[in-house]
């Protein structure tokens, strides 16, 4: 390389996908597979952002994905936003010299997404393609959002996953090709719901049968670093068992675990009669608890798409969501994290439920969508 940035001559026709969280490997899955069924050439690039066993590996197991040929070891050291996402930079954009691919796929919303995105744009001559692109909570305090805005702008092509999306990405003025793919999150349900089914068993030998349990998950920063803002969503949950009378099934994201035990709250909830803590799920084992599920409370975003896919209500414990669309439906409440608002929220989402709703994210076929777009754009201008 004979300057900072390669030339379009020095680039070779592949594709590079970044990956490094697990709802980034999960959505990914069914463009990994369909690159990999049409013999394209590609290769995956890890940023090392999730590194435990039950976060990560298991997730490329379970979907039968090829291994990624670069991997960051270093960056869970890192603790804060810049500095894992600069220490992710630097992973991405070594693996990018020396591969020198033509196309460069990020999804999302991670800081895993940003540094991809940021290494392959400081590459210059690299096409950037964000997948999941447009989607705005409108909350300028959450990591995400930035990421989510800085990512769409320096884009050179941005798949919207909906209708609502595209209208975003038209009111931020973003400059690359805008197109509609649909969410790969509809693929990846339908490729493994039924081989995720007998994976319930774990659940009924502990006495949870189905329709008869809730689903809860917290993991956003927003929600679990402040201790304020814990106390309060696990009060909430306490009322929630207080009134149903069901179990309620948590499992727990290691960065939520590890503020129950600074906070000193560790005890109160692992000992609740009714909460029923377990290790972070695997992408089968999860799908098989939420398909079942009565109702799910979550503050993830990828579960409340998959929930409006799978038919499970589905209450919010945030006070926004960036996909809007499960809500339009009535699929989705957002309720905040506090008793008197998450409680209402679950009996009208209850009641609701037998209605049922027209999820709108797409037929299934978004991952085939893109991985035409990734070819048309690797072999452009030959
Ligand atoms: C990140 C994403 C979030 C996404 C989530 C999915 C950002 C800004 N946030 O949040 O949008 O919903 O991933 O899970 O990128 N940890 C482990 N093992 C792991 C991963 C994390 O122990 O494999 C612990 C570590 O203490 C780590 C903390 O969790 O410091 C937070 O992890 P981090 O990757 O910074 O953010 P997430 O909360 O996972």
């Amino acid at each position: 390389m004979k300057t900072k940035v390669l030339g379009r001559d020095e680039m070779q026709r592949k594709i590079a996908v970044v990956v490094g969280t697990r709802p980034g490997i999960v959505k990914f899955g069914p463009v990994i597979r369909e690159l990999d069924a049409r013999g394209a050439d590609f290769f995956v690039i890890h940023t090392g952002q999730h590194y435990s066993e039950n976060m990560d590996r298991q997730f490329f197991i379970d979907l039968k994905l090829r291994e990624p040929s670069y991997h960051n070891p270093v960056v869970r050291e890192f603790k804060t936003h810049g500095g894992q996402t600069a220490e992710m930079i630097k992973g991405v954009e070594q693996a990018l010299i020396q591969e020198r691919p033509r196309v460069v796929i990020v999804g999302g919303d991670a800081n895993t997404n940003l540094a991809g995105a940021l290494a392959a744009r400081k590459l210059a001559q690299m096409t950037l393609v964000h997948m999941e692109a447009g989607l705005r909570s409108h909350d300028w305090l959450m990591p995400e959002e930035h990421n989510r805005v800085m990512i769409d702008h320096i884009s050179d092509v941005l798949l919207a996953p909906t209708e609502a999306a595209v209208q975003n990405l038209k009111e931020d003025n973003v400059q690359g090709r805008v197109v509609v793919t649909g969410n790969t999150i509809v693929d990846a349900v339908l490729m493994n719901i039924e081989v995720a089914r007998p994976r319930f068993a774990q659940f009924a030998e502990r006495g949870i049968k189905p329709k008869e349990y809730f689903l809860l998950t917290a993991h956003r920063e927003e929600n679990v670093d402040s201790e304020a803002t814990l106390r309060r969503l696990l009060n909430a949950v306490d009322k929630v068992a207080e009134k149903w009378k069901l179990p309620i099934v948590f499992p727990l994201h290691p960065r939520t675990r590890v503020r129950l035990e600074t906070f000193g709250l560790w005890s109160g909830i692992s000992e609740h009669k009714l909460v029923s803590i377990v290790d972070p799920l695997s992408y089968l084992d999860f799908l098989a608890a939420l398909s079942n599920a009565k109702l799910v409370l979550t503050d993830s975003g990828g579960i409340q798409e998959e929930a409006c896919i799978l038919g499970v209500p589905c209450v919010t414990l945030r006070e926004n969501t960036e996909r809007p669309e499960t809500v339009a439906v009535g699929a989705n409440i957002i309720a905040g994290t506090a008793a008197e608002t998450v409680l209402p929220a679950i009996e009208t989402a209850l009641n609701r439920a037998e209605q049922g709703w027209k999820h709108p994210f797409g037929d299934g076929q978004a991952s085939r969508r893109i991985v035409d777009i990734l070819l048309e754009e690797v072999s452009r201008n030959d």
